[in-house]
């Protein structure tokens, strides 16, 4: 590895010769370092040595050379929407910013296609697949701020991912920048391509770890002709798992959403923090449901159909169906965490994976071993419950973040999954946050095999070292 003297106590010097190949405004030291570069979702901000902010994959490979010339470490940075730390920058470290590589290459009709610059924010992709009358189904809450780069590297799940799959299943094709600068394009575009390693795979998922992505080629699927939402009060947690078994038999491949709100999560959203509850009355489990057809008269009916039966049969003790956009939003204006998430403050955070059936197990487990070791701690649950992800948000109120009791409910929650066979992150990723328990959800040969691709890649460990691994 090169490294040089020059003292980091003047970073404009050092960047000189980048600022004059790429222009001054893609190099920023000191003051003009933004807020926004030096932290993501929920953790405490660290101003970088830099932040570079190239326009092309050139640029960025540019960057990358003179990163590893200094022997100075780096991490890619999208949307900063991710929750586990894994885009902060430390201190001394430069921050690869995606922010001005934004924007759609190409739509392709017939192989339902869209090739898209890697910092392109996902609602933009979602407008542009809609105005071409076509549909990109990922989708989550944090829509317009986070990138598809960063949907990527983290492997994103969100809200359809029983119908669609993660992020990986809506990849064909990446353009990334390996860690010693090398550009790799494989703007693949077709379904089927066995020629040789899925060498994409390497990149979605890791977390920004082993490259940085560019483009990518994602998939398009055609514009359903009817999407609705329903939403469910349910009495207890048997008749949730009951309902999702329904639904999945009897109204099959339109359902697209089945999202869960446990009764904590409801009374905190509807009273705490004042959102407006779409229905109202009586303690119980919130299903929020989504069902995406191809004829709105033939699917209304069908639904409304199905939710009756439900009711018949007592899984469901009240329901109601969105009458208008408006309404849509109202309903997932509960299930997002927007103004919950400010009622509540600094909170620690968990997505885990459990088998389906052992969910509410894990949450009243949960709860009342929280409550013995910090009994000021408030917890509610919520989450995809169809792709078996359980969210989990527990805080002190009234304490800072970083003053959190973090240790004490990792051990307990992570503690409960390990005993569940569960994973320790279903789909934000590990960053830096959960690193030391990775060992709960992966062996120790899992966990070698990734240090050892790594080393592959990274043998200088200057690409977001100490993430993940
Ligand atoms: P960043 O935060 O910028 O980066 C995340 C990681 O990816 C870092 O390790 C970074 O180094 C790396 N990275 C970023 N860009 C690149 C690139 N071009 N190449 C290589 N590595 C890169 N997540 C879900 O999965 N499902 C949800 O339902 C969900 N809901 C959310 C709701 C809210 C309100 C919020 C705030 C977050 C939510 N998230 C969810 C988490 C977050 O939005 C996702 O992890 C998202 O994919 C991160 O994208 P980003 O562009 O913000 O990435
Ligand atoms: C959600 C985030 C927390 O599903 O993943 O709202
Ligand atoms: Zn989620």
């Amino acid at each position: 590895m090169n490294t040089t003297t020059t003292p980091v106590d003047a970073p404009e010097q050092l960047f000189g010769a980048l600022s004059e190949e790429l222009g001054p405004s893609a190099v920023l030291t000191g003051a003009e370092i933004p807020n926004r570069n030096c932290k993501d979702w929920h953790s405490l901000p660290q101003v970088p040595l830099a932040v570079i902010r190239p326009v092309d994959a050139q640029g960025l490979s540019s960057a990358v050379v003179e990163c590893r010339r200094l022997g100075l470490p780096f991490v890619a940075q999208g949307g900063l929407t991710g929750l586990c730390g894994g885009a902060v920058p430390e201190a001394g470290w430069v921050a690869i910013s995606l922010e001005r590589m934004t924007g759609i290459d190409e739509i392709d009709r017939a192989a339902l296609t869209m090739t898209v610059k890697a910092g392109t924010p996902l609602e933009t992709i979602q407008t542009a697949a809609d105005d071409a009358d076509l549909f990109f189904p990922l989708d989550l809450g944090a829509r317009g701020s986070c990138a598809i780069g960063g949907n990527l590297s983290t492997n994103a799940g969100g809200n359809r991912v029983m119908r669609y799959g993660m992020t990986r299943e809506l990849v064909l094709g990446v353009e990334v920048v390996l860690p010693d600068g090398t550009i790799i394009t494989g703007l693949n575009k077709l379904l089927k391509n066995n020629s040789g390693y899925d060498l994409k795979q390497l990149f979605i998922g890791s977390e920004g770890t082993l490259g940085i992505i560019t483009r990518a080629v994602l998939r398009l699927f055609p514009k359903p002709k009817s999407t609705m939402t329903a939403l469910c009060r349910v009495d207890d947690y048997g008749a949730v798992v009951a309902l999702l078994q329904s639904a999945r038999r009897d109204l099959g491949p339109l359902l697209s959403a089945f999202e869960v709100m446990w009764p904590d999560f409801w009374e905190t959203a509807t009273t705490r923090a004042g959102v407006r509850p779409p229905l109202t009355g009586g303690e119980g489990f919130y299903v929020l449901l989504e069902v995406q057809g191809t004829d709105q008269q033939i699917d209304a009916p069908r639904l409304e159909y199905w939710i009756e039966r439900t009711m018949d049969l007592g899984l469901v003790s009240d329901a109601t169906i969105a009458q208008s956009l408006a309404q849509t939003h109202d309903f997932w204006a509960v299930r997002d965490t927007g103004e919950l998430g400010r009622m509540i403050g600094p909170r620690l955070s968990y997505d885990i994976g459990l088998p389906v059936s052992r969910m509410d197990e894990f949450a009243t487990n949960c709860k009342a071993s929280l409550g013995l070791q910090i009994p000021s701690c408030q917890s509610i649950h919520f989450g995809h419950i169809g792709d078996g992800n359980l969210h989990l948000f527990v805080w002190v109120p009234g304490s800072p973040a970083g003053a959190q009791p973090k240790d004490v409910v990792d051990g307990i929650v992570y503690g409960l999954v390990k005993e569940m066979s569960g994973s320790i992150s279903a789909e934000h990723g590990i960053g830096s946050f959960k690193k030391k328990w990775l060992g709960h959800a992966r062996s120790e040969a899992e966990i070698a095999l990734m240090r050892t691709l790594k080393k592959a890649l990274d043998p200088d460990n200057l690409l977001n070292p100490g993430r993940v691994i």
